[in-house]
């Protein structure tokens, strides 16, 4: 697995950092009095990516709070660009009237937001915020507003912290870029 890295983006000790940062940020937006009424948040990490992000994150938050689960697919098999994202499943509870923290592992394209925040709004919760721990300089990228941002990177494919290549990679530490040879895939160009 680690001969397969071409170069670390981001070690480890920079994503815990920046974690905290952003974890003191959101507890400063989520307690009174910048929250209004309901105090509780729901927690909603996009899945599988978010995964690793989100746990770290949520242990930094001295927040009341329940988390809701989503699993959606934007990049099937051996995939460096978007496919249409799709929601495969949920585990979100009853949100009318809760204040969401959306959670993902990497902005590209958009598409996933985009998706993800329509089907949440359609549940009358009382506000829906949006946290990334990447974002590609990509037009899509620049059409999506999010509330938190970890690290803006160059556009290039990457794994590691829960990001993922063919469902691989995802527990490397570090964020790090593949060896070239590994994505010549095929299912970018079909
Ligand atoms: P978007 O829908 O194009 O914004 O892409 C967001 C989703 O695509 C993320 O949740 C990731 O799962 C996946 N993704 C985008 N870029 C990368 C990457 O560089 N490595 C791994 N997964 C990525
Ligand atoms: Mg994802």
């Amino acid at each position: 697995m680690h001969g397969d890295i071409e170069r670390v983006l981001i070690p480890q000790s920079r994503i815990a950092e920046r974690v905290r940062e952003l974890a003191r940020q959101i507890t400063a937006d989520h307690s009174p009095p910048a929250l209004a009424g309901e105090s509780e948040v729901t927690i909603v990490p996009i899945l599988t990516g978010a995964m690793i992000f989100c746990a770290d994150l949520i242990r930094h938050l001295p927040l009341p709070m329940r988390i809701g689960l989503l699993a959606v697919s934007s990049y099937p098999g051996q995939s460096i660009r978007t496919q249409g994202s799709r929601i495969l499943g949920e585990q979100l509870g009853d949100l009318r009237g809760r204040h969401l923290l959306l959670i993902d592992d990497i902005l590209d394209s958009g598409g996933t937001l985009k998706l993800v925040r329509s089907l949440l709004q359609e549940r009358g919760p009382a506000s829906v915020k949006t946290c990334v721990l990447l974002r590609k300089p990509t037009e899509g990228a620049r059409a999506t507003p999010v509330d938190y941002v970890g690290f803006d990177i160059p556009d290039e494919f990457v794994v590691g912290y829960g990001l993922d290549y063919d469902d691989l990679y995802r527990n490397l530490p570090d964020i790090v870029t593949l060896k070239g040879h590994l994505l010549r895939g095929k299912s970018d160009t079909e």
